[in-house]
């Protein structure tokens, strides 16, 4: 008998629902000054599919060279971890996870497999297909927002393995990524493990550049946030051409930034929030942050959360880090 292959996907959420929670950021963010929005608006079905084809683009190292560090030591993080059940934050199509999978599985054939995004077509596709892959795993999958209190997880206390990959940490600020550590820690036990992708501060024309592409395809996934705020908010005035890709090295806090600048006056307006927000031509609003670290101020901040370093690794060109972790 073949066995079933074995995945369903829940909702979950923690008092807001997701468009109150875009009402609440735009009442909040678009009034700022600079106004801001939270990266996890990108990622509608198009947004996510534009961020898998950036994922392949020659100037987009990250991907890449966190393959190659799964490639090298997914066997280690699975030997080191001894995990039973791995839970994935912001799993997007999960294809680097399968290095994981592939490493979790030999161990422990039984492995229960919970991919945690707020993109729901991506996350179920992924469900299915890895399902399908995995016949001897149980993938529940969970439309969630990891920015909210994410406990209690699944699986055995001190068995699981938490893989947080891509980079996508550096997209929290300071103070966000303060706040998830402690919700993580909270949520997870003592000898669970926490397996984290974070890409190097590096020479300043790759990171830009690995955020302007020659082909356009990060500022299509930029300016498809004002898609993302029209259609979800029936909002008026506000047209995707209108607002140019900027992408600039924020040196002082060591991150890249993408802006949207306005090619003209933009006077925009939000029904369901009484809101009339307008834009200077010339004026910015900042869409994304994305983190720059040094590997010891990164041991050092997970270790002040409770999160001892076990190891990390880097590629051979040391521009992306992954360090597996343990709770103490
Ligand atoms: N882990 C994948 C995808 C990274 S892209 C990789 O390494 O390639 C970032 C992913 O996080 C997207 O799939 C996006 O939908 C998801 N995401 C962004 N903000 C989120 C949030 N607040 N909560 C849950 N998922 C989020
Ligand atoms: C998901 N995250 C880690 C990506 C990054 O590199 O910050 C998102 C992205 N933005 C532009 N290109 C890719």
């Amino acid at each position: 008998m073949t066995a079933q292959a074995r995945w369903h996907v829940t909702e979950r959420s923690v008092g807001l629902s997701s468009h109150e929670r875009l009402l609440r950021d735009v009442q909040e963010g678009l009034t700022q000054d600079p106004p801001w929005l939270p990266a996890r608006w990108f990622y509608d079905e198009k947004g996510s599919l534009l961020f898998d084809d950036i994922t392949t683009l020659p100037e987009y190292y990250p991907t890449r060279r966190e393959t190659e560090i799964l490639t090298a030591h997914a066997d280690d993080i699975a030997r080191l971890s001894d995990a039973g059940a791995l839970v994935e934050l912001g799993s997007g199509t999960s294809t680097k996870t399968r290095l994981l999978l592939d490493a979790l599985t030999a161990r422990r054939p039984d492995l229960l497999f919970v991919p945690i995004d707020v993109s729901v077509e991506v996350l179920s596709d992924a469900a299915a297909r890895t399902a399908e892959t995995y016949p001897s795993i149980t993938v529940e999958a969970v439309v969630a927002d990891f920015e909210d209190p994410l406990g209690p997880l699944p699986g055995v206390a001190g068995g699981r393995l938490v893989a947080f990959l891509g980079g996508t940490i550096g997209n929290l600020n300071v103070a966000g990524r303060g706040a998830f550590l402690d919700r993580l820690r909270a949520a997870m036990d003592v000898g669970d493990h926490f397996l984290l992708g974070a890409d190097l501060v590096k020479d300043v024309d790759r990171l830009v550049a690995a955020y302007d592409d020659s082909a356009g395809v990060t500022a299509a996934f930029n300016r498809n946030v004002i898609d993302v705020l029209r259609a979800s908010l029936h909002a008026d005035g506000l047209v995707a051409d209108d607002f140019e890709h900027v992408a600039r090295w924020n040196a002082p806090e060591g991150r890249i930034e993408m802006w949207l600048r306005a090619r003209r006056p933009i006077r925009a307006r939000f029904p369901e929030l009484d809101l009339d927000w307008s834009l200077p031509a010339g004026g910015e609003l900042l869409t994304e942050i994305s983190m720059k670290f040094e590997v010891d101020v990164l041991r050092a901040e997970l270790a002040a959360h409770g999160f001892q370093a076990v190891e990390t690794w880097t590629d051979a060109a040391g521009d992306f880090s992954l360090t597996l972790s343990r709770v103490a």
